[in-house]
């Protein structure tokens, strides 16, 4: 099976780096991205390649490599469909917000809306890939739209035994491919991967797949495993990780009682070759599109399968990433004398982290909601998130109108007028950036005593008391 046509639909954080970084390393592969929102391909097709739709490092270069040559964005999904010889679905599946599982299961409701439009339009032998994160056992429901639409076997069950053969002869296979990159390091993290990992149940698909990461990644490094495990896999290794994040949080607010330093903890810790150094940062909280989502998503198929023990242990994660959010508002709050009613407050930093324009889950928004309940009034100026995306966030909470929102919360470009006249500044994102300013002009300029609360331990603590601030890290 040879794959020389691939379509992609999605043209997100995930299927717009992804299919990219493909297209450079496989010149021979004629790639074409869709998208049901025709402004992000036009977005995508834009002269300025500092306007992307989405901020990487290093992906402004891989498009201008690619673009026009094999990789194209087009409007025309129902003919990418058609000419391609293999479909990655790789739209967005949000935590439901409607009905059963609400708050908690995965809405496949657009990879199921990818199936049908598959199923209504192929005339030819389609391998369909799943990248975006789906619940286990996805990949029988996607196999099952895949025949059901087009009037062929009447379950899923059926189907598999027939090998994935289609009422009107056309064979779709189905593989799970998961994706690891992790945003703000996508290109490096698709270039370089630890591993690719493809789940399917047919060799040939399987083969045909593993043909194209093998042109730059290592043999070694492409695992292969049955669907499910997949499947499962890419929520095992989130909930692991955000797990992580979680356990140094819960750390550090155990270090701010007693006087440990939480860094020097996880530097002490993470020396152990058996735990390792990454991932011990402590913070005001993880955020992301996937980390929340995903173990919500475990905690949800654990549930339905009765394994209730299993569902309190991973939903302890999430519990304790909302309290270290939660914590850190109420601790300025406490600070500044109990009131933040009419008190400007600095948000530096919306970004879930740094070096991208993507603020899903951030624990900005969270903090921002807290706050703005206390009548602060907030200023908030971050690199890369647009203003528009900013209100967003905080209208879909629904807490208050999007007047309300409008009138407590401004958005600044620029960082010295952001913080001009502040009682406290918030560290919400580890822009780089940050560190460079011009700390004693800030200083000048606030409202006196001027605190800083260190939600990412980004600033020199040394450095901020010196230069009078009344300076708080999260951690100690
Ligand atoms: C990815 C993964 O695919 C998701 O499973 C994971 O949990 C989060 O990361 P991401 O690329 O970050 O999603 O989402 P997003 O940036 O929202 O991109 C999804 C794109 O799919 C959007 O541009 C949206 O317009 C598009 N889309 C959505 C379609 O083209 N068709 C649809 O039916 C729905
Ligand atoms: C994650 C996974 O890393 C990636 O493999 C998967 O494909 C998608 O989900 P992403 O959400 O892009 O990637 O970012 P990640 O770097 O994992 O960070 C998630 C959150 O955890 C961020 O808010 C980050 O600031 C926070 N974090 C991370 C910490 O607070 N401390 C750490 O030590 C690491």
């Amino acid at each position: 099976m040879e794959i020389k046509n691939i379509c992609c639909i999605g043209a997100g954080y995930v299927g717009g780096p992804t299919m990219s970084v493909i297209a450079s390393q496989c010149p021979h592969l004629r790639i074409t991205v869709v998208d049901s929102n025709p402004e992000r391909i036009d977005a995508w097709n834009g002269p300025d390649l500092n306007k992307l739709p989405i901020y990487e490092p290093g992906l402004a270069e891989v498009v201008a490599e690619a673009r026009g040559r094999n990789l194209f964005f087009s409007k025309d999904i129902d003919r990418a469909i058609l000419e391609a010889d293999m479909i990655f679905i790789s739209v967005n599946t949000p935590t439901k917000t409607y009905g059963k599982g609400k708050g908690m299961a995965a809405d496949l409701k657009f990879v199921e809306s990818c199936a049908r439009q598959i199923a209504a339009v192929a005339t030819s032998d389609k391998i369909v890939v799943e990248k975006s994160t789906i619940p286990v056992r996805t990949a029988s429901s996607i196999k099952n739209i895949l025949t059901q639409a087009d009037g062929g076997q009447p379950d899923g069950q059926a189907d598999e035994q027939a090998g994935g053969r289609m009422g009107r002869g056309i064979n779709f296979h189905v593989l799970s491919n998961p994706e690891f990159l992790s945003e703000g390091t996508a290109v490096q993290d698709l270039l370089k991967p630890d591993r690719v990992l493809i789940g399917g149940d047919n060799e040939e698909a399987i083969q045909a797949l593993t043909a194209i990461y093998a042109h730059w990644v290592p043999a070694e490094r492409i695992i292969t495993t049955n669907l499910w495990s997949a499947e499962l896999s890419k929520l095992t290794a989130n909930a692991f990780l955000a797990q992580r994040v979680s356990s140094i949080n819960a750390i550090s607010e155990l270090c701010e009682v007693t006087g440990a330093d939480v860094d020097e903890v996880a530097r002490a810790v993470g020396a152990d070759s058996r735990i390792g150094p990454k991932f011990l940062k402590a913070s005001v909280g993880f955020g992301g599109s996937c980390f929340q989502k995903d173990i919500l998503n475990l905690v949800y198929i654990a549930r339905s399968y009765q394994l209730h023990a299993v569902a309190d242990y991973w939903e302890q994660v999430i519990l304790l990433n909302r309290h270290q959010r939660r914590r850190f508002a109420d601790k300025i709050v406490r600070t500044l004398y109990d009131t933040v009613s009419g008190k400007k407050i600095a948000f530096l930093g919306w970004a879930f982290k740094k070096d991208t324009n993507d603020s899903r889950e951030s624990a900005a928004i969270y903090v921002a909601d807290a706050l703005l309940a206390e009548e602060a009034e907030i200023t908030v100026c971050d690199p890369r998130v647009s203003s528009a995306r900013i209100y967003a966030d905080l209208d879909a909470l629904g807490s208050r109108s999007p007047e309300e929102n409008r009138r407590l919360l401004k958005v600044e470009k620029d960082p010295y007028d952001t913080m001009k006249g502040a009682y406290a500044i918030a560290v919400l994102t580890e822009w780089d950036e940050f560190k460079m300013y011009d700390w004693p002009r800030i200083y000048q300029n606030m409202q006196k005593p001027a605190f800083i609360f260190d939600g990412r331990r980004l600033l020199d603590a040394q450095k901020m008391e010196s230069i009078g601030f009344d300076y708080y890290a999260i951690g100690g």
